[in-house]
C-alpha cells in the first residue's frame, strides 16, 4: 500500500516536471521583437543598423531563423561556440534578452537564403 502510494506520487512528480518542462519551453520561446530592437543598439555597431553588416567579418542577423539566432548566442555564452569577441557580448544576456534579439533580428527583412534548387 506504502509503496502503490510511493509510485503514485512519483507519477505525479513526473507529470508536474514535464508540465514544468513545456511551460519552461513556451517562455523561452516567446521573444519580443519591441523589446528586442531596444536591446540590439549595441549589436548594431558591427552587426549593421538593420542587421545587415556591410562588413564580411560580421555575419547578417537580419532574417536569419529565430533558433538559429537562440542558439548561437547561447553558445557563445556557454562557450561551446567560441569567440572572444561574442563571448564577451552573449556572457551579459539573460534568457530573455536572447529570447528578445532573436525575435527582433528575425523579424527583420534581410538578404540570407538558400540556394535556388535545379
Ligand atoms: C564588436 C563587434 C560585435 C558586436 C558589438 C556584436 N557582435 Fe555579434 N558577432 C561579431 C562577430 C565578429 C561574429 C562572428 C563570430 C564567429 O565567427 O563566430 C558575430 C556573430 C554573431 C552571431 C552568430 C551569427 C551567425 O550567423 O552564426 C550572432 C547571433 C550575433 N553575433 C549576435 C549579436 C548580438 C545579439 C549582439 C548585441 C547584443 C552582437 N552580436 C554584438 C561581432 C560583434
Amino acid at each position: 500500500m506504502i509503496m502503490l502510494k510511493f509510485i503514485k506520487s512519483l507519477r505525479i512528480a513526473a507529470a508536474t516536471l514535464l508540465i514544468a518542462g513545456v511551460f519552461a519551453g513556451a517562455a523561452q520561446a516567446a521573444g519580443d521583437a519591441a523589446a528586442g530592437a531596444e536591446k540590439a543598439t549595441t549589436c548594431a555597431a558591427c552587426h549593421g543598423a538593420n542587421g545587415i553588416s556591410e562588413i564580411v567579418t560580421y555575419p547578417i542577423l537580419a532574417g536569419q531563423y529565430s533558433s538559429y539566432l537562440v542558439h548561437a548566442l547561447q553558445s557563445y555564452r556557454d562557450g561551446t561556440r567560441e569567440n572572444a569577441i561574442m563571448a564577451g557580448f552573449a556572457g551579459a544576456l539573460s534568457d530573455q534578452d536572447i529570447a528578445d534579439l532573436a525575435a527582433y533580428f528575425s523579424s527583420l527583412p534581410g538578404p540570407l537564403r538558400t540556394a535556388d534548387r535545379p
